[in-house]
């Protein structure tokens, strides 16, 4: 393993895909170099004056207090099991065991793996299908009122905002109507920890607001993925009174690992030390090369740019369909100049740009796309290239007009007694485990869901185009609940 990380280090890719920080340079540039030749010296454990993650009071809590500072929170978390752990501590918190929680079909599996760990109910909200692109888009606030009608006796609500596609919901709105029902906003905005900073050094126009500007009262965001820290190291904002921190504290210590890495610790640090010091330089050269990078494609003849209300623009999605390409296919030849994304779904390839993302990273990309296009021709229509494979694999409502998502079949009981059956003969059969397209990672059939014909299908299709779906074996076979008697 170690010869491909350094070999692919070596060829100097352009990264567009997780984390953030996109190598070394970043930390160079601001001057912590310091703390990279040190890595592994600096991986201590909970030695005196090192303070204690689950019981801060000393460096840990000094870095917790920069980043409640950072976000205008009551109190910030560091996590180092990623939102993922995050996630799965605030609905432990906050859904009393076996109760039950409103949360978006496009949630992230974390969400999914805390239902079984408390037994606990979903109420899906459905998020809108953005028609051209066929893609998912927000939960509207109507949804979830709806939801709260459903279900007045759910705790709290989650539902992720960004999307992975950077796609917003209006959060304001929603944290209004939740709290009017007297229930707990939960946000993952693992794909949105810059979004406040963006607005706090004043290059947010047009872009969505934070989390934690808009009323929710948890909100859990990975740093990793957009800033300047390691892999897994994720921040938790409790802003609200709503939350017993105590309960919370006891989740986190519960959910995550009692070996905490000091050096993501350290990383988180560093990142808070990054946006506190040179923020507003950092940001803003990250907007400007963003900002230059949707002029100079949209110059591109057969690619479009995705623009939907809500959009994070610091998420780019293409689509050269037009040409002919599928973002599969989009993605190799990209990969064959050096440029790596960090999603293909349909016609949609998404870069993901971070805070480590240069200049120089969007030259080389407007350059390779305008090389692709240059040798394509326009196909006659605008057609999903990519058939069934081309769905959101993340149970959206789909729009007049748009190819419409295989939703799973009806929400039965969580089966207790399970076996494994070839996915080719599970329909009508109740889902024991999860099956979940990779990436994104979102579940489409979860347990308790009875998988359909339709659902068969869909993954055959994505495994024949050779997708991971996780959930499907090596040897095609899936978890199902067994038939009694
Ligand atoms: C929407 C969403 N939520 C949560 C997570 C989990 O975040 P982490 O990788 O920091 O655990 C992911 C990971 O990709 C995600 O896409």
């Amino acid at each position: 393993m170690r010869r491909f990380l350094l070999d692919h280090a070596s060829k100097k890719p352009v990264s567009f895909h997780m984390p953030g920080h996109k190598g070394s340079d970043i930390f160079r540039r601001y001057g912590c170099g310091d703390f990279l030749d040190h890595i592994a010296d600096c991986d201590i454990t909970e030695i005196p004056g090192a303070d204690n993650l689950f019981q801060a009071e000393g460096i840990i809590r000094n870095t917790q207090e920069k980043y409640a500072s950072l976000y205008g929170a009551d109190h910030s978390y560091l996590l180092i099991n990623g939102t993922s752990g995050g996630i799965i501590a605030s609905i432990l918190a906050t859904v009393r065991p076996g109760g039950k929680l409103i949360m978006a079909r496009n949630c992230h599996k974390s969400v999914f793996n805390a239902l079984t760990l408390g037994q606990i109910t979903p109420v899906y909200a459905h998020p809108e299908l953005l028609p051209g692109p066929g893609i998912t888009g927000g939960v509207s606030p109507e949804e979830i009122r709806r939801c709260l009608q459903e279900a007045p006796d759910a705790d709290a609500v989650i539902l992720p905002s960004p999307n992975y596609y950077g796609i917003c919901s209006d959060i304001k709105e929603i944290a209004a109507i939740v709290h009017a029902a007297g229930k707990v906003l939960i946000v993952d905005q693992a794909h949105g920890a810059h979004l406040k900073f963006f607005h706090r050094f004043g290059y947010g126009e047009g872009m969505p607001a934070a989390a934690e500007d808009s009323g929710a009262d948890l909100i859990i965001g990975s740093i990793h993925k957009t800033l300047a820290s390691l892999t897994q190291s994720a921040v938790l904002n409790l802003c609200s009174h709503r939350v017993d921190r105590y309960v919370l504290e006891d989740k986190l210590q519960a959910i995550q690992s009692t070996s905490p890495s000091y050096i993501l610790m350290g990383f988180l640090d560093l990142n808070a030390d990054l946006l506190l010091e040179h923020g507003k330089e950092a940001i803003g050269e990250w907007r400007e090369n963003v900002d230059w990078f949707y002029r100079e494609a949209a110059g591109i003849d057969g690619l479009t740019l995705l623009d939907a209300p809500g959009l994070d623009r610091t998420k780019i999605n293409l689509d050269m369909s037009a040409l002919g390409l599928t973002g599969a296919a989009l993605e190799n030849l990209l990969i064959s100049e050096g440029i790596y994304s960090e999603l293909n779904t349909g016609n949609i390839l998404m870069l993901m740009t971070g805070i480590g993302n240069t200049r120089a990273d969007m030259e080389r990309t407007v350059r390779a796309l305008q090389k692709i296009a240059s040798a394509r021709r326009p196909v006659n229509a605008h057609s999903n290239t990519a058939g069934s494979a081309g769905q959101p694999a993340d149970g959206a409502k789909s729009a007049a007009g748009a190819a419409p998502a295989p939703l799973p079949g009806p929400l039965r009981q969580i089966p207790e007694d399970k076996e494994f059956v070839p996915l080719l003969q599970a329909a009508g059969r109740v889902c024991a485990g999860s099956i979940i397209p990779y990436p994104p990672g979102i579940p489409l059939v979860c347990p308790g869901e009875e998988i359909t014909e339709e659902i068969v299908r869909w993954v055959s299709d994505l495994r024949a185009a050779g997708e991971k779906v996780i959930g499907v074996n090596d040897r095609s076979e899936v978890l199902v609940g067994k038939i009694r008697g």
